[in-house]
């Protein structure tokens, strides 16, 4: 292998940019983005840099993507390496990495086939059109999603999104799409038309401020699913890929649930018809894909669906080295380890400090620290901005990124590899902006 070029390191005189940057972006960037206070300039493991030279330790991940942290010489080097043999060719032909990451991945859930895509909301529109192309012929062509869900922000993915706030301003909505609420079987039940052909939600809502899937509602829905004949679909987008601990997060939901059920997935006890993946499956490079179960892998045909930059050489490569390290360095365990032992110190912050913390939420490297609402917290009552967003502000200053979801739920999606010791400094933190709370 050449030698691999190093990440940048930061100048010996960090200047503040921060000003000229914000002016770039005032002047030149869509302002579609409630942005933090910070311009981020480099990152080493699951520390980030910003142009004032502030060290944060980072417990976001860029929204659960950067699974191997930053830098990682890993993904470098299969950047490296692959950019210089093949960055792109279009999927007019065939190429050896992504017939291999598709084998991985099929590996790992179970017999079907994948489609690669560029970004989560991408994979999603995917499946709809796989459900919409299964129905077709019977007339049927609605999806269900789950009230709070998250799926994207194309104008499918705003309308599958059960949030209200993702909708407005761009009405009418794409049709084709209703909610249902979430763990609630009897109203998945209720709310199947003649037209529903399939149900589509996350194993744990995300941006819905982290509530996993119950296993009776998980078992339940694949039962409905069976006997309505429609497609049970998942958004592991965020929850997936090794983030719970598992593989995919109803791996883990079903865990005790139905005994060594890795194995009994693949043996179609419990398996999804189609899954959205995307990502922790770059670690930071650009990639989606959705897996579909062996009955409806070729209801896509030739010319049906198709992206220009869909499992390029460049991001299958770098999607395979990212795989290869999870499972060499076994970080399903690191995250099941760390992940139970956070959850329990947050849980501890909430019996500490009852008048300011409600509970944690969630479970592996997808947690929750779940606020009270903010008129209940006089140090942040004063301002109208969410408890949540005050909060990550403060973890700023504090020197660690987390990331709001809701109006009081505070975030934790480490790197898969984070560190014992990382793990305790961002819960110390945490506990110190909690006490400053009052
Ligand atoms: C569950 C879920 N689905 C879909 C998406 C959309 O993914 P992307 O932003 O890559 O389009 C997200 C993004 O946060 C997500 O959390």
């Amino acid at each position: 292998m050449k030698e691999i070029v190093s990440p940048p390191s930061p100048p010996p005189l960090v200047h503040n940019q921060y000003e000229s940057v914000r002016q770039l972006f005032s002047r030149n960037v869509v302002p579609s983005y409630g942005r933090f206070d910070l311009v981020l300039s480099h990152g080493a493991g699951s520390y980030i840099y910003d142009v004032t030279g502030k060290r944060y330790l980072d417990l976001g991940s860029g929204i659960a993507v950067c699974c191997l942290g930053h830098a990682h010489p890993a993904i470098t080097g299969a950047l490296f390496e692959q950019s210089q043999k093949l960055i792109h060719v279009s999927n007019l032909y065939y190429t050896e990495p992504q017939g291999r990451l598709a084998a991985e991945l099929v590996k790992r859930i179970g017999p079907g086939k994948c489609f690669f895509a560029n970004s989560g909301a991408e994979a999603n529109e995917g499946l709809f059109k796989v459900a919409r192309k299964f129905g077709h012929d019977e007339g049927r062509f609605e999806i269900l999603t789950a009230t709070n869900s998250f799926h994207g922000r194309t104008l499918a993915g705003i309308a599958a999104t059960g949030q209200d706030k993702v909708k407005k301003g761009f009405e009418p909505m794409t049709p084709g799409f209703r909610h249902v609420p979430f763990n609630d079987l009897a109203a998945a039940r209720a709310a199947i038309s003649p037209a529903t052909v399939a149900i589509m939600i996350e194993g744990v809502q995300g941006e819905g401020g982290v509530t996993p899937a119950t296993p009776e509602y998980l078992l339940g829905l694949r039962a409905l699913c069976d006997e309505k004949k429609l497609l049970l679909l998942m958004d592991e987008v965020q929850c997936g890929y090794y983030r719970s601990g598992k593989f995919l997060s109803f791996q883990r939901i079903l865990a005790g649930t139905i005994p060594n059920s890795e194995l009994r997935t693949l043996n179609s006890e419990f398996l999804p018809d189609g899954i959205s993946l995307a990502k922790s499956l770059g670690g930071g490079f650009p990639i989606g894909a959705f897996w579909v179960r062996a009955p409806y892998a070729d209801l896509l045909g030739p010319g049906t669906h198709a992206t220009t930059f869909g499992g390029t050489p460049l991001a299958c490569a770098v999607a395979l080295a990212i795989l290869d390290v999870i499972e060499r360095e076994r970080l399903d365990e690191n995250v099941r380890k760390l992940g139970d032992w956070m959850k329990v110190e947050l849980e501890k912050l909430a019996t500490k400090y009852p008048h300011l913390v409600k509970g944690a939420r969630g479970f592996g490297f997808m947690l929750g620290l779940e606020l009270l609402a903010r008129e209940k917290i006089p140090a942040l009552a004063t301002s109208d901005k969410p408890a949540s967003i005050q909060f990550v502000n403060r973890m700023h200053q504090a020197g660690v990124l987390t990331i709001p979801a809701g109006t009081q739920i505070v975030r934790l999606l480490p790197p898969l590899n984070l560190k014992p010791q990382e793990a305790g400094e961002g819960i110390s933190r945490i506990e110190e902006v909690v006490k400053l709370l009052g």
